[in-house]
């Protein structure tokens, strides 16, 4: 039976020394604290020992779920934008994690925008971000996924593997399919699902992809040819691989609906709900004079909105749904999951309550009765 450290030893380390270590690295800049974070991870999960160590201090596990043919060993993975590249890919599943949204990834590699990009309003638990997909490009993360052995299906990083993908900045809007369907031929055979991102609101005209026509013929194009590589492939047994979607949070409630309405229709494998807010409710007096900063806000601010989206969307759809977004707390992921999410993840919930939300997480669904589903 494996040992584990006491979760609250691992609480009272990260709140007492983890995060404000973390976060007054770079003279308090969030970004060096995610880079070392990035850092520290892969490190760490570089060799069998480092990460039977990892597992031994944080490993958790919640109760499996199938969603689009895809076996999650438990309710909680972590949000696309926190490892692009997927530089601590052996890591993740170590910490109790049932699958990683790695990206989002693009076409073509690209610096992002200029920094600084990344602002933490501490007051209000909350992050607002404007990197830009800064990446180092589809080709070059799946080269990382190669050579580590991932395969779809193998669960070689000890779970599935999804990869957020988006459009390269340069490349023009009309554009946009042929820079996606790029990442997908790269990626299809690697990964075990794919997300599309249609949501960020840091690369100009991206949202507009959201329209019923413009998506439409995305996703259209994404699947079609999903099908034909899984035709082609030695993989085919496995079938075409997933393709969900994610939209922001932003949306009304009518272009949701038609959202809804394409992504079924187009055969996308399930709805991501939701990215970042360009909208800047829920913040406490103190962040204010942050408020003015450019990019989409996530966190605690976030929590209201998208548990509200998330039953939205569940409540219009039959495809699965994985809820994301200010989940800071397991009661937030707990609503999520009774609002109809078949999974959630987090992001800023992670970065200010540490690897004990992933633990208390997980327990929700192993804790008998703890969630009754909606
Ligand atoms: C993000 N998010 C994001 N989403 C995405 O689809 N692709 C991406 O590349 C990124 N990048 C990114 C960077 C940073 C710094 C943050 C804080 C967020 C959005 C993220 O996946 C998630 O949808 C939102 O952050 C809401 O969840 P949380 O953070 O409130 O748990």
């Amino acid at each position: 039976m494996a040992v584990h450290i006491p979760g609250a030893l691992v609480d009272a380390a990260y709140a007492g020394v983890g995060r404000p270590t973390l976060f007054r690295l770079g003279g308090g800049d969030p970004e060096v604290a995610h880079e070392t974070t990035l850092d520290w991870l892969a490190w760490w999960g570089r060799t069998p020992a480092r990460r039977a160590l990892l597992e031994l201090a944080f490993g958790s596990r919640g109760t499996p779920v199938e969603v689009a043919g895809i076996r999650f060993g438990g309710p909680v993975g972590l949000a696309a934008g926190m490892d692009k590249d997927a530089r601590a890919l052996m890591a993740w599943a170590r910490l109790g994690f049932s699958h990683v949204e790695f990206g989002t990834v693009t076409g073509q590699p690209q610096p992002g925008n200029p920094k600084p990009r990344m602002f933490r309003l501490r007051p209000s638990h909350g992050v607002i971000n404007r990197m830009g997909f800064n990446n180092a490009g589809s080709e070059a993360i799946a080269a990382r996924l190669e050579l580590a052995g991932v395969r779809r299906g193998n669960h070689a990083a000890g779970m599935p593997v999804g990869v957020s993908i988006g459009k390269t900045k340069v490349v023009a809007l009309a554009d946009a399919v042929e820079d996606y369907l790029s990442s997908l031929r790269r990626l299809v055979h690697l990964v075990d699902y794919l997300a599309i991102n249609v949501s960020s609101p840091n690369t100009p005209g991206l949202r507009s992809l959201q329209g019923a026509d413009e998506l439409s013929g995305l996703v259209r194009a994404l699947v079609d040819e999903a099908a034909v590589q899984a035709e082609e492939s030695s993989q085919s047994t496995l079938g075409p691989v997933p393709v969900f979607v994610k939209i922001a949070p932003d949306l009304e409630w009518s272009a949701i609906d038609q959202a809804l309405e394409v992504c079924a229709a187009a055969g996308a494998a399930g709805i991501i709900a939701t990215n970042t807010t360009l909208g800047r409710d829920g913040l406490a007096p103190e962040d204010r004079p942050l408020a003015g900063q450019a990019g989409g806000l996530s966190g605690a601010p976030l929590t209201a909105r998208a548990l509200e989206v998330v039953s939205y969307v569940t409540a219009h759809t039959d495809l699965p749904v994985i809820g994301v977004g200010g989940i800071m707390t397991a009661d937030d992921a707990r609503a999520m999951l009774q609002a109809g999410a078949s999974l959630v993840q987090i992001f800023t919930g992670f970065i200010y309550s540490g690897p004990g939300l992933v633990r208390d997480i997980n327990r929700l669904t192993t804790d008998r009765l703890a969630v009754p589903r909606g």
